[in-house]
């Protein structure tokens, strides 16, 4: 594994562990990279280029790219801490699981459990122009099962109380990443792929594409349908047609479930095939459907040295 950023969300379906087999297939001397469904970011800030784009439907997750990329990096952890302390929440960084009345296996839920709910109540009457409204966000992710964010239908934060609190990991991991994000030139929009205006892209831009994937259950996937790949394809179509460049990250086979739409519209482009035994290899078989057929698709030739 090269050495990569890591993001400091934990996203299900986050490219950190695919880095090694991405990287090879984005070219050099890109000038506005996109990376229109940026979720946790891990491509996005392992990319080189002139400028970054970082968009997400999550309007949430785009505040606290622009709060780690606006405010200072000493600032970003006292204010975390203080929230930490604020509400009683777990140190296990400073006095270790023991204290806690806890221990690694089962972590610290069983402590954080009042804390971390007090706090998701505060978070859920903020309005997202208060002030810590994104420090408030971060600490409830890193305390939450799994690290990961979820709304119910009323848009409110509503996930359980997890098992790890905000460890020299996690702080190493926001560290680096909002260190990096600040040395890029980064745009950060909150919204649909579908509102973003192609015509506004010179041809040394790239798009990079890592959507919901239609066939598997992840929580941000509730809500995308055949429509939606439909109409991203058509997206990716025009960006072709612009002489833009993309590369599209998706499953052709997953779960006993098979994307036909995606395998019959990727014919035209080229499609690789992502495997951990055969990291580039590129025939055109579609796998058994149990099988997970990770696959990337690019509009443009891709030459491995
Ligand atoms: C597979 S995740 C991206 C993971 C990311 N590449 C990473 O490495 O962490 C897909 C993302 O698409 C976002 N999304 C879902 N529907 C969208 C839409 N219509 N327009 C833009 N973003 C959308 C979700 O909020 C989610 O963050």
């Amino acid at each position: 594994m090269g050495e990569y950023i890591q993001s400091p969300f934990n996203y299900t379906g986050g490219k950190y562990r695919l880095l090694d087999q991405i990287m090879p297939f984005i070219p050099a001397g890109i000038n506005c990279f996109v990376d229109l469904f940026c979720g946790g970011g891990s491509v996005g800030i392992n990319v080189p280029a002139k400028r970054h784009i970082y968009n997400d439907i999550d309007k949430n997750l785009i505040k606290l790219y622009r709060y780690f990329y606006e405010t200072k990096e000493e600032e970003i952890i006292e204010q975390i801490i203080s929230v930490i302390r604020r509400y009683g929440l777990s140190e296990s960084r400073k006095y270790g699981y023991k204290y806690f009345d806890c221990n690694s296996i089962n972590g610290l839920s069983k402590f954080n459990r009042p804390f971390y709910l007090k706090l998701r109540d505060d978070f859920n009457t903020l309005k997202d122009t208060d002030d810590l409204y994104e420090v408030f966000l971060y600490v409830l992710i890193v305390f939450s099962f799994n690290n990961q964010i979820r709304y119910n239908k009323e848009k409110k934060f509503n996930l359980p109380v997890g098992k790890r609190d905000f460890n020299k990991n996690i702080e190493r991991k926001v560290r680096l990443f909002t260190r990096k994000l600040k040395k890029q030139k980064a745009v950060f929009c909150a919204g649909d792929f579908r509102s973003l205006d192609i015509e506004k892209f010179e041809n040394d831009s790239f798009f990079y594409c890592d959507p919901p994937y239609l066939i598997t259950c992840a929580t941000y996937n509730t809500g995308w349908t055949g429509s939606d790949d439909h109409d991203l394809f058509k997206f990716l179509d025009n960006l072709h047609r612009k002489g833009i460049r993309f590369l599209l990250s998706n499953i052709f086979t997953g779960k006993g479930k098979i994307n036909k739409g995606l395998i019959k519209w990727a014919k035209k482009y080229n499609v690789h095939h992502l495997d951990n035994h055969y990291a580039y290899s590129s025939y055109h078989t579609i796998r058994d459907e149990k099988t997970t057929d990770e696959v990337l698709i690019s509009n443009y030739e891709v030459t491995h040295g």
